[in-house]
Parts: structure tokens; C-alpha cells; sequence
């Protein structure tokens, strides 16, 4: 039996093997540990002093416990335990690593504690040190992103769905709102998460160091497809950023093939046209995404599908099998009206 437990203590735990491989695995651009902001790093650097500190306490503890179960067996005698009497020395010897270690353990959880403010006074300093230039408006619906590059002149503001882009080096701020339920926003590379609120908003400022494409999730359990609501952010140079803003401004295109003109007037005369806008057109729906660019987006429903012509056809024809409960119906289109619709959806860049 003590042989038994001996080994379970020297051989790696089946849970630290799964930690070590999970850690291996969380560089990424879904990661805290791999931070691509200022904000982030300030975060992963109370991650990694956890880390580190509970790893020693706990090697400390096996360490220990090792020790007294050889010690235990050298006493032992063939019918069990020894008992010989404990000394009143030896008592008090006890007594004193006892107090020590009670000391030891208090001091080790105020250095975790004290850090834990530090670092969240060194983000929250972050937020005065530089005006941001550039705000953001995330709303959370069930279950997608909409994104609003707010602008003092209403016409110049952008809109779209689940993909932010942010100029590498520029401190912005995010305005959190929900229109329906309680919803978090949590990119991990760029900060912590913050909740959306219905009826309340929220902010976070950040900024983003490094270029690269980074995925968020929604981190808060909003109903059946709380897990299916991811978005994408490019953090990318300001001038690409400039472009690419320039270009979301732009509205729908008039030149058009018969095809895809055949193809918008199906999107104007059935259902689409109820929940949907396309600037430009008479699309002015508010319920779900603004499709105005929706052929340069990277993926469909919030993370769910790549996004292209075969993958959209099927998104259009039954939303429901792909993201069960989502307020999308079935779109039962003669499958000539599905292609022309397909055509001048794809226009749409
Ligand atoms: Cu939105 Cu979970």
C-alpha cells in the first residue's frame, strides 16, 4: 500500500503530464501566454508567477511528504507503526516548523496578492497614458458580434460583424454593450475579458504590439450557442488599417451582371431583406449582421464555417443544422435563385 502510494508521488500525476502538454500547446493566437498587447503581457506576467510559485509549493510538498513516508517505514517494525513516545524536545521542534510553515504560507499568499494589484494598477495606469484615437462599439447578440467604428461624422462610421482590425501600436477603446444578454468579450492574446451588459456599458481599452490574426470567444454562457460565438481580429500596420477602414466605407456596387442583379432582387423581395442591411441598397435590417462587405469576411456565423460560395449556399439554405437556435430560418430557394443570390452576394467584397 505505501509502496503503492510511494510511486503515485515520484511518477508524474496523469493530471501535471495534461497540464505540461497544455501549456506546450498555448502558444497561439488564442492564447494568453502568448501575448501580442501591452495589456496582455502585464496579465501573462501574474499568470506565469502563479505558475511558478504553486509548481515550487507543490514539489515542496511531494519533497516533504516523501521524506516522512522513508522515515516512517525506517521506523516501522514487521506487526506495523512504530509508537515510540514523542519527546517534549521533539514536540516543541514540531510545533515550531508548524508555526513556521503557517508563516511561510501567509507570505507566499500576500506576495501572490500583492502582485495580483500591481498588475492590475499597471493596466489600469495604461488607460491614462495615452488618449486612444480610436473607439470601438462591440454589441453582443445571441450569438455574433457587431462591430462599429464610431465616427464624429456619421457617415464615415463602418459596420460589420465578428471582425475587428486594429492598427498595431494604437491604444483604442471598446464601448461594451449587449442587446440581449449577458455576454463577455475575451480576446486573450490582446486582454482579460470584460462583460457586455444589457442596459449598461462597458469599456476596455488596449493595445495591440504585434501584427498577426488573433481569435476571440465569447466568455460568458449566453444560451444554446454561447460556444459558437467567436470573432477574428487583425491587428495589421495603420496603413493597411486606414485601407482597409476606407474600403468597409465603400457601399454596395451598381455594376452588375444579369445574374447578379437577378440575385439582389431575390434578396430584396424575400426574407433576407427583414433582418439584413447592405448599404447602398433598401437593405436596412437591424437584426442580424450588415452584409455590406460580407465576401471579404473570413468566415460565416461567428466562427462557424469558412466563408466561402459552397459553405455560404448552405449557411443560406439551412441555418438551423449548422447553429441550431440561431434566429436565421431556412431559406428554401429554387436553386436557380440560390445561385444568382450566391453571385451577387460574392460581390459584395
Ligand atoms: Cu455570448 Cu457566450
Amino acid at each position: 500500500m505505501t509502496v503503492r502510494f510511494l510511486k503515485l508521488l515520484v511518477l508524474p500525476p496523469r493530471g501535471a503530464m495534461l497540464a505540461t502538454a497544455a501549456i506546450a500547446g498555448c502558444a497561439g493566437s488564442q492564447s494568453a501566454l502568448d501575448p501580442a498587447g501591452i495589456q496582455s503581457d502585464r496579465i501573462s506576467e501574474v499568470w506565469w508567477l502563479y505558475l511558478w510559485v504553486t509548481v515550487a509549493v507543490y514539489l515542496a510538498v511531494i519533497v516533504v511528504t516523501f521524506v516522512a513516508l522513508v522515515c516512517g517505514l525506517r521506523r516501522s517494525t514487521p506487526s506495523g507503526l512504530s509508537n515510540i513516545p514523542i519527546t517534549p524536545d521533539q514536540e516543541r521542534v514540531r510545533g515550531r516548523i508548524v508555526t513556521g510553515l503557517v508563516v511561510a504560507t501567509a507570505i507566499v499568499l500576500f506576495v501572490l496578492m500583492v502582485q495580483d494589484f500591481r498588475s492590475g494598477r499597471a493596466i489600469a495606469s495604461l488607460d491614462g497614458e495615452t488618449e486612444p484615437i480610436r473607439k470601438i462599439r462591440v454589441t453582443g447578440h445571441q450569438w455574433w458580434w457587431e462591430i462599429e467604428y464610431v465616427e464624429a461624422l456619421p457617415h464615415l462610421a463602418v459596420t460589420t460583424a465578428n471582425e475587428i482590425h486594429l492598427p498595431v501600436g494604437v491604444p483604442v477603446e471598446l464601448e461594451l454593450l449587449s442587446t440581449d444578454v449577458i455576454h463577455s468579450f475575451w480576446v486573450p492574446n490582446l486582454h482579460g475579458k470584460r462583460d457586455l451588459i444589457p442596459g449598461q456599458t462597458t469599456s476596455l481599452r488596449l493595445r495591440a504590439d504585434r501584427e498577426g490574426t488573433y481569435f476571440g470567444q465569447c466568455a460568458e454562457f449566453c444560451g444554446m450557442q454561447h460556444a459558437n460565438m467567436r470573432l477574428v481580429v487583425n491587428v495589421e500596420s495603420p496603413k493597411n488599417f486606414d485601407d482597409w477602414l476606407n474600403h468597409q466605407r465603400a457601399t454596395a456596387s451598381d455594376s452588375l451582371s444579369d445574374s447578379e442583379r437577378r440575385g439582389r432582387d431575390v434578396f430584396m423581395t424575400t426574407t433576407c431583406v427583414m433582418c439584413h442591411a447592405i448599404n447602398g441598397t433598401d437593405a436596412r435590417g437591424l437584426v442580424g449582421p450588415n452584409l455590406t462587405h460580407i465576401a471579404s469576411r473570413p468566415f460565416l456565423g461567428a466562427g462557424m464555417l469558412p466563408n466561402s460560395r459552397g459553405h455560404l449556399a448552405g449557411w443560406i439554405a439551412d441555418p438551423q443544422s449548422i447553429k441550431p437556435g440561431i434566429r436565421m430560418p431556412a431559406n428554401p430557394l429554387p436553386p436557380a435563385d440560390l445561385q444568382s443570390l450566391l453571385d451577387y452576394l460574392q460581390t459584395l467584397r
